[in-house]
């Protein structure tokens, strides 16, 4: 079946797996969302890959304005987070030293000021792929918030790759990182947006679980065709995710979920199984080229590769 998506720059053809339900109301989100919609911070504070930052905006149009507790339990670079800067919030991830940093980050920026500014001037003063390696490894020993920061900000791509046994094995990007002036004008401005944010390190399923009627969990999970040993997401299947999102709903839990909707020019279709009735909206969300399948195929041209993600919520526009 294939659904015409109407509007907008971002309007999409998009071909559906038979045997995904209809869906009342299926638009498309603006690239450019109107003025006066709520913005993320100027600049990302992480460079992350797969990061909403330049989507965010669109994506909490999409939202309810009556939100209860504001959840997010993939939370990653937290754009969409920033972006809505909640009034009570609970963001969660299953990588620990990322929201040891997201705690700092809300409690204590001038600590996460200081951990970046003396690993930019060691790889500054320094052989910059020597320090990168030297911090990769300090990171491998013991997994901590101040070298995941630097990681994160030197690495290629924003790519936190990690091997089978666990270990960050991304390698040096080619690009300068931010200097300090400019990480700190960063952190200032991120540390005012998550101030009333509770950091808390989990798998998602404890964190749907604990959600209650009026609440909002907003859901970016790894992209399960292809993110396995992105961020060390092992542990994560979609299909555990929508069990929980079912639960989560039929508690009056409003959940929104951003899915893998990638195709090459149209023409894949997306082949995730969604249970029929879970979700009663969806808006296609265009992301641009993928960084994901550039790492993963150096040297090849991807002109043709335009990615659209699927947002789907569980509740009627
Ligand atoms: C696609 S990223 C989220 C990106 C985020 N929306 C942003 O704007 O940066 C997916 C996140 O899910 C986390 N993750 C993977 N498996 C998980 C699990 N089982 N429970 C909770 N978080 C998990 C990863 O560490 C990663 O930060």
């Amino acid at each position: 079946m294939v659904r015409a998506v109407p509007g907008t720059a971002t309007a999409l053809a998009l071909p559906f797996a038979d045997a995904e339900p209809s869906l009342p109301v299926a638009r498309s989100v603006p690239a450019e969302p109107p003025k006066g919609q709520l913005e993320p911070p100027k600049g990302q504070l992480l460079k992350w890959i797969g990061s909403k930052q330049r989507f965010a905006p669109a994506i909490v149009a999409t939202f309810p304005k009556d939100i209860g507790t504001y959840y997010e339990p993939f939370v990653g670079s937290a754009a969409v987070l920033a972006t809505l800067a909640p009034k009570r919030g609970v963001a969660s991830d299953v990588l620990g030293p990322l929201i040891e940093l997201w705690s700092a980050v809300a409690s204590q920026p001038q600590d996460v000021i200081a951990w970046y500014t003396e690993r930019w001037h060691a790889m500054h003063d320094g052989d910059k792929v020597s320090v990168y390696r030297e911090l990769r490894d300090s990171y491998n020993r013991q997994p901590n918030a101040a070298d995941l920061l630097f990681l994160t900000r030197s690495c290629y791509g924003g790519v936190i790759r990690f091997s089978k046994v666990g270990a960050m094995n991304t390698p040096c990007g080619i690009h300068r990182p931010i200097p300090p002036a400019e990480f700190a004008r960063r952190t200032a401005a991120w540390h005012a947006r998550l101030a009333t944010t509770r950091f808390v390190h989990s798998d998602f399923e404890a964190m749907l679980d604990g959600a209650v009627r009026g609440d909002l969990v907003y859901c970016d999970p790894p992209y399960s065709d292809s993110e396995a040993t992105l961020y060390g997401a092992q542990t994560f299947t979609l299909s555990r995710l929508l069990a929980a999102i079912d639960r989560a709903k039929s508690r009056g839990v409003r959940v929104a979920l951003s899915i893998d909707g990638s195709k090459r020019s149209g023409q894949r279709v997306c082949d995730v199984p969604i249970p029929p009735g879970l979700f009663a909206t969806e808006h296609a969300v265009t992301v641009g080229r993928s960084m994901l399948r550039r790492f993963q195929m150096p040297g090849q041209t991807l002109e043709h590769e335009v990615v659209a993600d699927r947002l789907l919520l569980t509740w009627a526009a």
